[in-house]
């Protein structure tokens, strides 16, 4: 099938390359020419496992392209819309600038009988206005169609999705839309991949209400984290506890500096915003108070290293393991580990701070940080080292040898990925975050 994608960045590039990856034939759009340029060359503008193989075996097949020109959709049947829906600046709201300006530029190319599939996170009520704007411009239809992927993982969930949502427009529409989407999703069908029909509207709130729950479920712990903190009890035994019982489930249930990235904060965030548009904003009021805990988190973890040093931080050496918002991923995209960085450099501590991926794009948004690759040079005479980001590498740190880099063992667990008593058995004072 001929396929179009217009958006080519965490979402749009993995599906553009997934897509092609299952056979279809596919053109990728995006307004950056930088970004056009290195996609076309088969290598992926960004971190992510999996992505560069499959750009490169799709651009070699010949079924992949990248353009800057949205003239090349032409002859696509169904056209992904995979555009960013960032907070808007000093706002909660989304910012739709990037999906009006991708439909508006998009409608003069599409053919009787094509179908607009949209896949950006919006709020609520965006996709029946839509729908109105392609039906007036052009005779093609709109279906909303989220997605789930998570980065780290996006090759893996755009391949095989755990479910599938079709958000459909009503009358005769409604057939033409489902028929283009299962022929695009035929291989996940045909694996009986749950599928969901809806409505728009539900189709959008699918979308967001999962990101809201997700992002609840993390500073619920987080919460219990804070309890933990004043009575002594063990957060991680707590969830392990909890997480036993099927009907919570112990994933996403780890405490720590918090959820960041492109998607959990901004959504709960737009999600809180179109309730009160809607004249429903207490039915989610309890998202500003998810939103808290979380932040709360990365104080937290700034005031134990100041704790640390009896509040004598200025000029101490901190070592900074991470800056991606999760690993596996080079985003840091309101990342909890970077702002930990930056709180404590804005304190007068001398950061170092390290990531297997993230460095560059860190250095762009915060060049006040020293950033180093090797690990080792980041602990050598460090006073303290602050785990925000539990990559591999650091989870796999072997306490004792590096126990003789530090000018001092102390470290503190943001995200409680390390072995307590290996660490304290090698000689560190070890904080982690909701545990004793
Ligand atoms: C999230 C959702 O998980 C995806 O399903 C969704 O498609 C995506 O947003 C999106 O809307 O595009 P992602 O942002 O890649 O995916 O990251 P997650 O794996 O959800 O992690 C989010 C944050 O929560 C990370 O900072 C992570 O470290 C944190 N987290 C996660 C915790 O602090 N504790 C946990 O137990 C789990």
């Amino acid at each position: 099938m001929k396929l179009s994608v217009i958006g080519c960045g965490y979402l749009g590039a993995v599906h553009a390359a997934a897509m092609a990856e299952l056979g279809h034939e596919v053109v990728g759009i995006d307004v950056d020419p930088n970004k056009v340029a290195t996609l076309a060359a088969g290598e992926a503008p960004f971190f992510e496992p999996g992505l560069p193989e499959i750009l490169a075996s799709g651009i070699a097949s010949g079924r992949l392209s990248f353009s800057t020109d949205m003239a090349d959709v032409v002859g696509a049947k169904v056209h992904f819309v995979a555009v960013g829906t960032p907070q808007r600046k000093g706002e909660n709201a989304a910012d739709l600038t990037y999906v009006d300006a991708a439909i508006d530029s998009l409608i003069p190319y599409l053919s009787d009988g094509d179908l607009v599939a949209g896949k950006s996170t919006v709020p609520v009520g965006t996709a029946a206005r839509l729908a109105e704007k392609v039906a007036a411009g052009s005779g093609a239809h709109l279906a909303w169609n989220p997605e789930f992927l998570r980065e780290g993982f996006a090759v893996e969930d755009t391949i095989s999705p755990d479910r599938l949502v079709y958000g459909l427009p009503g009358g005769d529409a409604f057939e033409v839309a489902k028929s283009a989407l299962d022929e695009v999703y035929e291989v996940a069908l045909s694996r009986d991949t749950p599928l969901v029909v809806t409505d728009y509207a539900t189709a959008e709130l699918v979308k967001v209400s999962a990101n809201a729950f997700l992002a609840t479920k993390i500073s619920f712990i987080n919460a219990m984290a804070e309890i933990a903190e004043t009575t002594g009890a063990d957060v991680t035994q707590l969830a392990d506890a909890i997480g036993f019982d099927a009907r919570i489930g112990r994933r996403f249930l780890n405490a720590g500096v918090g959820f960041g990235g492109g998607c959990l904060p901004k959504d709960i965030r737009a999600f809180t915003a179109r309730a009160e548009e809607l004249g429903r904003g207490e039915s989610v009021a309890f998202l500003k108070e998810v939103d808290s805990i979380n932040l709360r988190r990365r104080q937290k973890v700034v005031d134990l290293v100041v704790e640390s040093f009896d509040g004598q931080i200025f000029g101490k050496k901190v070592a900074v393991l991470g800056l991606a918002f999760k690993p596996d991923s080079d985003d840091i995209r309101d990342s909890p580990a970077l702002d930990v960085a930056a709180r404590l450099k804005g304190l007068g501590a001398e950061v170092i701070a390290t990531d297997p991926e993230a460095i560059a794009n860190a250095k762009r948004t915060h060049p006040q940080l020293d950033f180093t690759t090797d690990i080792d040079e980041a602990l050598t005479g460090a006073d303290a080292v602050v785990v925000v980001t539990e990559w591999k590498v650091f989870r796999e740190l072997d306490p004792a040898r590096v126990a003789g880099l530090v000018a001092r063992p102390y470290v503190i667990d943001g995200r409680n990925c390390l072995v307590p008593s290996d660490w304290r058995d090698a000689g560190w004072t070890y904080q982690g975050l909701g545990r004793p």
